[in-house]
């Protein structure tokens, strides 16, 4: 190796730590970033995020050509699942945006050192197979996380399956049964049900979504409930037998009651990611753990001076411009700037369709914190380009401060709602209220309308419904 020394070694390749990368490396930062996995972009981009929305974009493309267009005097016929098409299809995008990374590195003189890192003191990294690596400013810990196990089923990655198998099944199972209705079982499951399997989630909560605002994640479980997802909700599994041919589960009430059985061709659990920190060295730096995550201050700084941590590994969700965000952030601190991350308003998506998108604190939050809070609603049947599309099941919800009119929180489901999350984020940033929101011109016909009629909705004055 012809360098061991840098200003700054990032261990792991994820939104979190290539961003950082490219960040301190744009501040004149001498960098590496060491990942053991054969590319960069971690688990967003190998086997999260981006192969999750490619087939997310494929199957719906599939679902409406095969059910979709005859409402628009459209007539197909012979529309055919050619499977490893659309994984050809997802290995493709996720190449595309890996090499894409490595592109980035060469691009700002990142030094991708391959191989599993371990920290062995506040300022050295022992690089599997390549050797030590010396840190003078900073180690980042950005080392992502991992698939929850539920204890007594075994994921083999075949019957049962992790996000990691659900994205590579060889064909569309009969019946998929997904446990966890959280981000990952709604989506695959979408995915799985669009192109012909039939989808039973059991979730241990009484609703799925169980953290976004409680009449959106209701909304939610009808729209997918009636596109024929089954849902068994207040249920817990209490064991799997997988045969050559399926898996039998055994539910039960969560709260006690009668077994029941369920037969499967394949099982996806879903019930959440962890912290991922095996095999780093932290526990001999002393890096501390709190829940599994790695501790850290308000400026990402472990307890060991000059190990920092960011992303899933540390507090906060598990979300990809989370980690980014932290990311351009720490870096910009390590050059002496005064960056922060608004961790009050980082934007929640789920890519079903419709698409679930929300920003903000929920009415159960705002209840119980005891804000009084004024809200406007707006649904998109209301919404003229919403009918054109044919796109009208959802609504956007606005939640203000009853005193000063500060939005608090939006919650929306419904066409595109990913991408206008984006304003009301930016509008929240700068502590807009929402009659500024209502007295923002939008184009018309757009379904962003739906933002300005749910804002003028809070004061009573929607002038659609
Ligand atoms: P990761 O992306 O997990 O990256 C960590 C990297 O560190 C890995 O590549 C790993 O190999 C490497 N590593 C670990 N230990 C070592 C070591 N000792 N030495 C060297 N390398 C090491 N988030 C969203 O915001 N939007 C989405 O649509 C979305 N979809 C998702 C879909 C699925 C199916 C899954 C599973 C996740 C999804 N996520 C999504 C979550 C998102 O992937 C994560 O929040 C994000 O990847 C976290 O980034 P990170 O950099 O912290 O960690
Ligand atoms: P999740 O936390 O979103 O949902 C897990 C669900 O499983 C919850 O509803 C929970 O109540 C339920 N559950 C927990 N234990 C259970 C049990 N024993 N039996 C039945 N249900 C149980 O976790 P998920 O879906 O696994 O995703 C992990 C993380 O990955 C997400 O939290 C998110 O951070 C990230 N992600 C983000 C996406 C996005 O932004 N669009 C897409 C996919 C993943």
């Amino acid at each position: 190796m012809a360098e061991s020394t840098f200003d700054v070694v990032v261990i792991g390749g994820g939104p979190g730590g290539y961003v950082c990368a490219i960040r301190a490396a744009q501040l004149g930062f001498k960098v590496a970033c060491v990942e053991k996995r054969g590319t960069l972009g971690g688990t967003c981009l190998n086997v999260g995020c981006i192969p999750s929305k490619a087939l997310l974009a494929a199957s719906e493309k599939f679902e409406e050509a095969a059910h979709g267009l005859a409402k628009f005097g459209i007539k197909v016929g012979g529309v055919e699942l050619d499977l490893p098409g659309m994984q050809a299809h997802k290995d493709k995008v996720v190449k595309d945006n890996v090499t894409g990374i490595e592109f980035l590195f060469k691009k700002n003189k990142i030094a991708w050192l391959k191989g599993a890192g371990k920290i062995t003191a506040a300022n050295t990294v022992e690089v599997e197979g390549v050797g030590t690596i010396t840190a003078s400013k900073a180690i980042v810990i950005a080392t992502g996380s991992d698939v929850t196990p539920l204890p007594g089923i075994a994921i083999d990655e075949k019957r049962v399956v992790s996000s990691t198998g659900a994205l590579s099944l060889p064909e569309v199972p009969k019946h998929l049964v997904v446990i966890g209705g959280g981000v990952i079982g709604l989506e695959l499951g979408s995915v799985w049900g669009r192109l012909g399997a039939k989808v039973t989630v059991v979730e241990y909560l009484d609703r799925v979504l169980p953290t976004m605002d409680g009449e959106l994640s209701k909304q939610a479980q009808r729209i997918f409930a009636k596109q024929g997802m089954d849902f068994k909700l207040s249920t817990k599994v209490t064991g799997a037998s997988v045969t050559e041919t399926g898996v039998t589960l055994t539910v039960e009430p969560a709260a006690g009651g009668a077994a029941q059985t369920i037969d499967a061709d394949a099982v996806l659990v879903a019930i959440g990611r962890r912290p991922y920190t095996e095999g780093l060295g932290l526990e001999a730096v002393g890096v501390e753990l709190e829940r599994g995550r790695v501790k850290i201050d308000g400026h990402f700084q472990t307890n060991v001076p000059g190990i920092y941590a960011i992303g899933d590994v540390v507090e906060g969700p598990m979300l990809a411009h989370k980690a980014e965000e932290e990311g351009v952030a720490l870096a910009e601190q390590l050059a002496g700037q005064k960056s922060h991350v608004n961790h009050d308003l980082v934007p929640g998506v789920v890519y079903t369709w419709p698409e679930v998108a929300a920003v903000g604190k929920t009415e159960e939050q705002l209840k119980a914190a005891g804000v009084a809070y004024k809200a406007g609603k707006f649904p998109f049947t209301a919404n003229g380009r919403a009918r054109a599309g044919g796109n009208t099941d959802g609504f956007v919800k606005i939640l203000s401060d009853a005193a000063t009119d500060q939005v608090l929180g939006v919650h929306m489901i419904g066409p595109n709602v990913s991408e206008m999350i984006g304003e009301l984020v930016l509008a929240m940033e700068f502590s807009a209220s929402a009659e500024d929101v209502a007295r923002t011109c939008h184009a018309h016909p757009t379904l962003s309308e739906a933002v300005k009629e749910a804002a003028l909705a809070v004061d009573g004055r929607p002038l659609h419904i």
